[in-house]
């Protein structure tokens, strides 16, 4: 008799990517979780909806989040041994490194000078860059200047770029001849998972559609940040288009490896 109040079993609709590449799980480094205990609750939201492997990437924003790559490794070491002291008998995806979300600000440079700049390697040795790839993100309100000067020097450089989460710009349409050249000089693209959810609204929703369509979107991400988008990615979850996205598309999620 219970059994009438238990809750519904969430499926897990994101089996096929096997991996998420951008969440924010390291507690307290930016605006994601604030402590162990979300972390471990959001983890287990996600091994329920299907992920196996969990990359974190803590944002690293001038002046918002001052985050240094040594210390964030130090940090990641101790969050692992925390899970692992903690997770009782939840069940969990397993923590494959730490990189970072960039965002091209007035610090990004100080991050490229440094020479630290943490990134996913493909899992096939003959794909990719020497450096690895770098996920970039922009803001949020307006294109910065030059931005894409600043993506191409990277590119020389030896990093292939994922830029976070185009749909969430609000200055880039599925029309826009600024992303379609980036496509061509081959910046990989990486969408919200809860955009396709309307979680950031209509615009978002529809243009992460119309990326797809476009062929421009190479993997998706979470973006988790606490239990309210945890929430969302359970709601995803039963989102019958998203579940026949995932059966008919192909993504790169589960290529990378960690460092
Ligand atoms: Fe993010």
């Amino acid at each position: 008799m219970f059994g009438l109040f238990k809750k519904k079993k969430t499926p897990p609709t994101f089996a096929p990517l096997r991996t998420d590449m951008h969440c924010h799980l390291l507690p307290l480094v930016d605006d994601g979780s604030k402590s162990l205990e979300e972390s471990l609750e959001v983890l287990q939201t996600m091994k329920e909806v299907g992920f196996e492997e969990v990359r974190l990437t803590p944002h690293y924003q001038y002046p918002r989040f001052p985050n240094r790559e040594d210390d964030i490794l130090e940090r990641y070491k101790n969050f692992c041994d925390e899970v692992s002291r903690n997770r009782g008998d939840k069940e969990l995806p397993q923590l494959k490194g730490v990189t970072g979300e960039y965002r091209i600000d007035d610090g990004f440079q100080e991050h490229v000078d440094r020479g630290q700049l943490l990134t996913y390697h493909f899992a096939d040795p003959k794909r990719g860059s020497a450096k690895g790839l770098l996920l970039l993100e922009l803001s949020l309100h307006q294109p910065v200047m030059g931005f894409d000067e600043i993506i191409f020097e990277r590119q020389m450089e030896g990093y292939d770029i994922i830029l976070a989460h185009p749909e969430r710009y609000p200055y880039f349409s599925s029309h826009s001849e600024k992303l379609d050249q980036m496509k061509e000089q081959g910046v990989y693209f990486q969408a919200n998972i809860l955009s396709l959810d309307g979680f950031y609204g209509e615009e978002a929703r529809k243009k992460a559609f119309e990326f797809i369509a476009n062929g421009w979107i190479d993997f998706l991400g979470t973006d988790m940040h606490n239990v309210m988008y945890a929430q969302g990615l359970r709601h995803a979850a039963q989102n019958k288009k998203i579940i026949q996205l995932l059966e008919r598309e192909e993504f790169e999620n589960k290529n990378l490896v960690e460092q």
